[in-house]
């Protein structure tokens, strides 16, 4: 079974809601996933996951400063090649799945394009399109 690691950063609580759903999608297609907070991940436990989703809300017009750092840290155990996709709440601008794609994708791994970003506190119909790229991750692990 392949392996999906889903790491966030969420200060409010709706970038988890969105980990989850993801999460939650890409179980449904029969893939192992763990979810967890950036702080409870090692990164090269993450890195060593066939599948690798990142989400932070966006802060000052990026993503929070310590993921990366995680994110970094995690390249630094090698990604390459590796499946990715980017996610986070904003509330105006959205730049930091923007970002975090960035950084991923030079780092050798295959992004989703585009970024989910969902605008505050995900309701039903947004937690539904995390569950999609949830289920998109899973089929694209899958036919590696
Ligand atoms: C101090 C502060 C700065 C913020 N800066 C931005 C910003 O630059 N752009 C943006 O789109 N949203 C910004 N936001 C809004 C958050 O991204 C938004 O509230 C988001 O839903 C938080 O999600 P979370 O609960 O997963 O952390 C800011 C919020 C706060 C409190």
């Amino acid at each position: 079974m392949p392996k999906l690691a889903v790491v966030y950063l969420s200060t409010q609580g709706s970038t988890k809601m969105m980990a989850e759903a993801i999460a939650e999608g890409a179980r449904e297609r029969h893939v192992e996933v763990s979810v967890d907070n950036f702080f409870e991940w090692d990164p090269e436990e993450a890195a060593s996951a066939d599948g690798i989703a990142v989400g932070s809300s966006t802060f000052n017009y990026t993503m929070h400063p310590p993921i990366a750092k995680f994110i970094d840290k995690m390249i630094d155990a090698g990604v390459e090649g590796k499946v990715g996709a980017a996610f986070g709440s904003y509330g105006w601008s959205g730049e930091a799945p923007v970002h975090i794609a960035k950084k991923l994708r030079e780092a050798g791994m295959d992004v989703i394009d585009p970024v989910l970003r969902i605008q505050y506190i995900p309701n039903e119909k947004d937690l539904l399109e995390c569950n999609r790229l949830g289920k998109d991750l899973a089929e694209k692990l899958k036919k590696k």
